[in-house]
């Protein structure tokens, strides 16, 4: 399970109103919490459903952001951050409860990511989202995913249910001062299914 620094603590914790935002680590007692806030914004067309199989499998990738409730902190959202290859990894999975919308709890996520990418050395991020505006706030510039999708995000792609047709904007941010590592091997070539050319 990773840690966050005190430093890193900081900068992933932002003003919310009158109080503030905490980010930390998930743990298992979460996942109902997660589980819940991400199929809500899945039924709003905003992102893809992900199963309780998938957030247990994944649950070292996960933050979970809190505020200061009148009887203790309460949940306000969740990301993940999953490494593709040691080049990239892709901010995912992230969702702000909407009660608390527009107060920087996603911000903060996002920044608890990218300190996380920081600490294990991991240059770029990625993120697949309808919500482009966002994350340009948050430092990422669009990409044509047509042309410059990394082969790893392309072999996720091709895993995707919603591959064909799919109308999720792609996003990059380089981390200034996290160097390319140079030691790095070809990632493996996609493997195309059946029935897609
Ligand atoms: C997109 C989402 C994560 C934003 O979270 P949030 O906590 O409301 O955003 P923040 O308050 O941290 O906003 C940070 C900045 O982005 C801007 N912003 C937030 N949502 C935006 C959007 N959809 N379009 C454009 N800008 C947006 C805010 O105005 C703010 O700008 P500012 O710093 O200049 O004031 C949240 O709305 C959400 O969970 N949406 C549904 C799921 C989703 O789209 N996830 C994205 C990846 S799949």
């Amino acid at each position: 399970m990773s840690v966050l620094t005190s430093v890193d603590a900081e900068r992933a914790t932002a003003a919310v109103g009158a109080t503030s935002v905490r980010v930390r680590p998930a743990t298992a007692s979460d996942v109902p919490a997660i589980f819940e806030n991400i199929n809500y914004w899945a039924t709003q067309g905003k992102m893809l459903v992900r199963p309780m199989p998938s957030i247990f499998e994944n649950l070292r990738d996960f933050f979970v952001a809190e505020i200061n409730g009148d009887d203790g902190p309460v949940f306000a959202g969740n990301g993940a951050l999953h490494i593709l290859w040691g080049d990239i990894a892709e901010v995912r999975g992230l969702a702000v409860a909407p009660d608390v919308a527009a107060r920087g709890v996603g911000r903060a996520l996002v920044a608890a990511c990218e300190a996380e990418a920081r600490r294990i050395g991991i240059p770029v991020l990625f993120a697949w989202t309808y919500s482009v505006g966002f994350f340009e706030k948050c430092g990422f510039s669009l990409i044509d995913k047509t042309r410059d999708l990394h082969p790893r995000v392309w072999s996720e792609c091709l895993r995707c249910p919603f591959f064909v047709g799919c109308n999720e904007n792609g996003l990059i941010k380089r981390l200034e001062g996290v160097p390319m590592p140079t030691n790095l091997p070809e990632p493996p070539p996609a493997q195309v299914p059946p029935g897609i050319r």
